[in-house]
């Protein structure tokens, strides 16, 4: 595939339909490695991916049901046993998270931001042209302090998204798109 066609044929894989094997060696290098290219107002490179496999998956979800547990005290045992549950729905997860330098001089947080959401956007289209499946996730834990402090991350940092990521069989249905002259104009002043 050329790159226009990967990026228009690229679509979002349910995280439960994820299975082995899971991208590594050069293939997730390479996926890794696209995240780089993503625009970025003043060379910050504020984006950390961080690959979660196997056993930290249990993990993460652990930390997600403290933290349910922190935000909601009578949290009971099926909504703890739920959260606890997401990490586990596809064999590995990169969180694109965003280490935000404040008063930057130049670069506010929202841009950093958004570098860090065009590196996942990267890494979700190089994904897609290696066969992989992927999605983008969030949900409350994305905004959570405690979750953040689990991934070894600060208040002021973002985890952008969890970009849950496996092998797909391919046999779903294409997604239809929205032609792009819906959203345009020609802004005339
Ligand atoms: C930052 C971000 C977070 C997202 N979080 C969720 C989520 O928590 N749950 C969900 O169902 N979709 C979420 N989505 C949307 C999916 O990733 C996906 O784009 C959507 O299901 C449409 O599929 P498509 O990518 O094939 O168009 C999120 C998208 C972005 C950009």
């Amino acid at each position: 595939m050329n790159a226009l066609e990967v990026i228009n044929s690229r679509q979002s894989a349910r995280a439960v339909t994820l299975t082995e094997p899971v991208p590594s060696g050069d293939d997730l290098a390479d996926i890794l490695q696209a995240g780089m290219s993503a625009p970025d107002h003043g060379a910050i490179r504020p984006w950390r991916f961080k690959i979660i496999e196997g056993d930290a998956r249990g993990r993460l979800g652990d930390i997600m049901a403290e933290a349910l547990k922190l935000k909601d005290p009578q949290a009971d045992q099926a909504a703890l046993d739920n959260i606890r549950s997401k990490p586990l729905r596809s064999p590995m997860i990169v969180a694109v998270c965003a280490e935000i330098t404040e008063d930057h001089p130049k670069v506010p947080p929202i841009e950093q931001i958004v570098a860090t959401a065009c590196a996942g956007q990267n890494i979700l289209n190089a994904a897609h042209a290696k066969g992989y499946g992927a999605i983008m996730l969030s949900g409350w834990v994305a905004y959570d302090d405690h979750v953040k402090s689990g991934l070894g991350l600060e208040p002021k940092d973002a985890i952008v998204a969890f970009i849950y990521m496996g092998s797909i069989d391919g046999s779903g249905p294409v997604k239809e798109r929205p032609l792009h002259a819906q959203y345009t104009s020609t802004w005339t002043g």
